[in-house]
């Protein structure tokens, strides 16, 4: 039995030319159980999700091992939903792709050995997906004219990574975070404004009635690393801001806050990933990870990339939140590359983004 990461030769790639792949996509790293059935890397024939938001809303935010007893709970029916949408069985489907990290290691396990046992039961090769390269590769799902060289700015609850895609499974991070992700912030100041969990959605609703100019919130950099970011300045000044509100006795303005966060978090995303795009001479950037449904962030986006002469995309929301269609897709280019897991893959909670050979 073969283990580990290995690539099949190329004969084999070649055989695999010009035929159709059907793919069975698992997503558990955090709190959605996801299925999928994805052809070709680009078309979805089904995209079941079922989310445990309102289960963890209840504690204010994800318990990882409730999240892990739902997984278990759920991940059966929502593979067979997956397939009877799709018009597929386990018969039509060519292989399996899994997420195999970075998330919670509990929640990654069950369906890393869902994905195994599917696998093994059918004789299917498996693939393992890295969970930002599946946020990534959304686009890939509603644009299909794009190809890579391009720079997405992935910004979900976990991550904030500015990426040049070099080509498929050809990564370089030459931007993160310091402290933070994007998503962290909403969703630690939406807390502190008493707007509750997930807090990237209401921060986003809210914002709409508020002043995004009516507060100076620091815009935080990165001394020697230009693409680089720091969240958790911002989240303070939030904090000190409703603190001394609160000693002063003064109302706060719930809208204003919100608006004048989302806009410092907006210009820190608009500004770096601009500059990369400048100073790289790379004319497509991609939008990417739950916070990129934010709709104040996809329309500075967009406005600065038509100013700039820049194409940009980004995936409709419910490809931006953990989803498995976006896994189907990231895994459909590893597998026409030659990739595949031995039985022996393992949950890795804090996998790194590295290119593929
Ligand atoms: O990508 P995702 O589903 O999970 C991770 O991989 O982390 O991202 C979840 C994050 C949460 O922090 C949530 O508050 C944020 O995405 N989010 C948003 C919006 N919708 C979801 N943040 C800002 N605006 C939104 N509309
Ligand atoms: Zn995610």
């Amino acid at each position: 039995m073969v283990s580990g990461r290995y690539y099949i030769g190329n004969l084999l790639i070649k055989k695999m030319k010009n035929k159709d792949v059907t793919i069975l996509a698992i997503e558990s790293s955090c709190d959605e159980t996801a299925a999928a059935v994805v052809v070709n890397g680009r078309e979805v024939l089904s995209n079941i999700i079922s989310s445990q938001i309102d289960l963890h809303t209840l504690y204010g935010g994800v318990v990882p091992e409730i999240a892990s007893r739902k997984h278990i709970e759920k991940i059966n029916y929502v593979i067979e939903e997956a397939l009877k949408e799709a018009g597929k069985t386990l018969d039509d489907i060519d292989a399996i792709g899994v997420t195999y990290g970075p998330g919670l290691v509990g929640a990654l396990l069950v369906g890393v050995a869902e994905a195994k046992a599917i696998a093994f039961a059918r004789n299917i090769p498996l693939v393992g997906v890295h969970h930002i390269e599946g946020h990534i590769s959304a686009n890939y799902i509603e644009n299909k004219e794009l190809e890579p060289p391009y720079i997405c700015m992935v910004v979900s609850g976990g991550h904030t990574h500015l990426v040049v895609v070099n080509d498929y499974g050809k990564y370089e991070v030459i931007g993160r975070t310091r402290d933070d992700a994007a998503g962290e912030a909403f969703d630690k100041v939406a807390r502190a404004i008493g707007l509750g969990y997930p807090g990237g959605p209401k921060i986003d609703k809210l914002s709409k009635e508020g002043n995004p100019n009516s507060i100076k919130f620091p815009h935080a950099k990165v001394e020697g690393s230009e693409y680089d970011f720091s969240f958790s300045g911002l989240k303070s000044a939030v904090l000190n801001y409703i603190n001394s509100c609160n000693m002063k006795g003064e109302n706060i303005n719930q809208a204003d806050v919100a608006a004048s966060f989302q806009q410092t978090v907006v210009d820190m995303l608009v500004e770096r990933a601009l500059k990369a795009a400048k100073e790289l001479k790379i004319n497509k950037l991609a939008l990417a990870g739950g916070v990129a449904s934010n709709t104040a962030i996809r329309s500075a986006f967009k406005s600065a990339c038509e100013e700039e002469k820049i194409e940009f995309y980004y995936p409709s929301p419910i490809y931006c939140t953990d989803n498995a269609a976006m896994i189907g897709s990231a895994a459909y280019y590893e597998y026409i590359a030659g990739v595949r897991h031995g039985l022996d893959l393992n949950a890795v909670p804090n996998l790194k983004l590295v290119s593929r050979n």
